[in-house]
Order: C-alpha cells, then sequence, then structure tokens
C-alpha cells in the first residue's frame, strides 16, 4: 500500500443549460493536483496549497478538502493522520467546479491510501460535503463528473443516485473563462424561489431532449436541447459580455452555449475539436470588445475523471 499518492481531479461544467443542479461533465483540463501522505497521530493536516494566492484556508475544518476527508474518516472510524498538500491549477471562483475538483480529489486520494476501503462512486456524499461549506448546498452535480468522469445525471439525492451516461465521441466543448469572480453562494442567491409553469415545462422537456440526444448520438437534438429557461436569464446578468459570447459561439458553429456552473465562465459544446477551438477563439475576442481578459480552454468530454497521476 503506498503511503503517498499524487492525483488529478479535473474541472467540470455542471448544469449543462437545462439541467441546474442534475447534469455536468468533466473536462481533461484544467483540474487540480492533490497529493495526500499517511502521517502520524490522527489530523488531518492541510500543509501546502498553491496556486491561488493565499486565498484559501490551510485550517482543515474550513477548507473543503480538509472537510471532506474528515468526514470521510470520520464514516469509515478510521483513527489516521492524513496531510494533504493541494495544488490549485484551475482558477477559484470561475464556475468550473474548482472547490468540488479539490474536495472529490482530496477524498479520492485519501480512500486510496487507507486501501479504498470505498468505491468510487461512493466517496459521493464526502465530496458533497466540501460543496456544502463552500456555498452552504451540497450539490453534487460538480462532484459526479469530477470523480467519476463524463456526463453525469444526479437524477435523486435522498437518496443519493448518480447515473453516468453515454457521450458521442465527437463531443467538444469551448469554455471561456473571463476574469471576473462570482461566488456561487452569491450565484444562487440571486435565483428566483418560484418557477413558471411553462418555464419548468420547457426546462423539463430540454433535460429529457438533451439526454435522449446523448444516448442516441444525436447532435442535433442535442443542439435543439441546450436551453435553459430559467436560470440562464437571470444569471447572466452578472456576466459581462454573456449575449455576445453565445453569440459568437454559435455563429462559429457550436450545438449550444450556456453558463458553465454559477459562471462566470460560459461552455459551448461542439461537434469536433475544429470547431470547439473556432468557437473559443470567437467568444475570447468578442470578449476584449468589453475590456475583459479571459482563459480560454478546449477540451473533449474526459471519460475518467480523478485518477492517480503518482503513488509511491
Ligand atoms: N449547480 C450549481 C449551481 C453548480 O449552478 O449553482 C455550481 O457549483
Amino acid at each position: 500500500m503506498a503511503d503517498s499518492i499524487t492525483v488529478f481531479a479535473p474541472a467540470t461544467v455542471a448544469n449543462v443549460a437545462c439541467g441546474f443542479d442534475a447534469l455536468g461533465f468533466a473536462l481533461h483540463k484544467p483540474g487540480d493536483k492533490i497529493v495526500a501522505r499517511l502521517i502520524s497521530g490522527n489530523e488531518v493536516v492541510i500543509s501546502k496549497i498553491t496556486g491561488e494566492e493565499g486565498k484559501l484556508p490551510l485550517e482543515a475544518d474550513r477548507n473543503t478538502a480538509g472537510v471532506s476527508v474528515k468526514a470521510l474518516l470520520q464514516k469509515l472510524g478510521i483513527q489516521q493522520g492524513i496531510e494533504l498538500e493541494i495544488h490549485k491549477q484551475m482558477p477559484l471562483g470561475s464556475g468550473l467546479g474548482s472547490s468540488s475538483a479539490s474536495s472529490g480529489g482530496a477524498v479520492f486520494a485519501a480512500n486510496e491510501l487507507l486501501g479504498r476501503p470505498l468505491e468510487k462512486k461512493e466517496l459521493l456524499p464526502f465530496a458533497m460535503e466540501g460543496e456544502r461549506i463552500a456555498c452552504g448546498a451540497a450539490h453534487a452535480d460538480n462532484v459526479a463528473p469530477s470523480l467519476l468522469g463524463g456526463f453525469t445525471l444526479v437524477r435523486n439525492y435522498h437518496p443519493l443516485d448518480v447515473i453516468t451516461l453515454p457521450f458521442p465521441e465527437d463531443l467538444f466543448c469551448a469554455v471561456i473563462h473571463p476574469h471576473v469572480q462570482i461566488l456561487t453562494e452569491d450565484s444562487r442567491r440571486v435565483l428566483r424561489r418560484r418557477v413558471r409553469m411553462e418555464d419548468a415545462i420547457t426546462q423539463w422537456s430540454n433535460l429529457g431532449g438533451l439526454i435522449s440526444g446523448l444516448y442516441e448520438k444525436d447532435y442535433d437534438r442535442i443542439a435543439a436541447s441546450l436551453t435553459d429557461v430559467i436560470f440562464e436569464p437571470i444569471r447572466s446578468l452578472l456576466i459581462p459580455g454573456f449575449d455576445q459570447i453565445k453569440a459568437a459561439a454559435i455563429q462559429s458553429g457550436a450545438l449550444g452555449c450556456s453558463i458553465s456552473g454559477s459562471g462566470p465562465s460560459v461552455f459551448a459544446l461542439c461537434r469536433g475539436s475544429e470547431t470547439a477551438e473556432k468557437a473559443a477563439k470567437n467568444m475570447q475576442d468578442n470578449l476584449a470588445d468589453f475590456g475583459l481578459d479571459s482563459d480560454i480552454y478546449v477540451s473533449a468530454i474526459n471519460p475518467h475523471g480523478t485518477v492517480i497521476i503518482d503513488e509511491n
């Protein structure tokens, strides 16, 4: 059994337009690197965090990764010291599942160090505890794809029921991360508590259509279904240039475009890497007109989720 393990936990796109708090998928990049080590004693210690300019707390009880690993140890009834190093390789507050990657990656690494007492899927509730302290809601639409990979649907929360969905091989994602920070907590607070019945019908019809399109590998149906009539109209007001970015992606041939998670990142699903590259570039050029810098990422759907990259 290893004493030290390093894992890669990928960024994710949650909601995927019509699947608020239910649907998500994993990217190949960006992502976090987490190192976990067995240490003497029974404390969870975060010895180092890099790549976030000192914005994240080192105290395990205030850190999403620390809280998640503590919840795992408590549930297993194991008294074991674990040291964590968190290397952030993606922006915080970007809508790309940064806190989920750290929580999921840390729990996955700790579980491996302990001899894998739980299956990957069984780790979700512990990673969700990290989400609870990150934004006040223990949602799983980021942690599920980050851990498990591919497209995941959280069909039910109580009890947790997560379904891994198929997807067409030529599906690529273009992501633009405008350099403004929106905290998930704030982006959830602005949402209306009541939904019009017509909008609810449109939304669940599109979610059904999208899932059917993924199963059938039907790009036209995927394109027709990538619409969010409930959350995007409100949240997009927080993202400078959103309408222009979206128009640029669609003009580039994207199947659809919406907000990634709680924003400010915006994603466009595309058929083929060339279209995704073009969409990313055009989104970035359009955002530049608003005087905002941005990062762009182009990635196929990551079927693996969190993986071990080193152990000794
Ligand atoms: N489903 C969540 C939201 C994802 O949109 O608030 C953000 O972490």
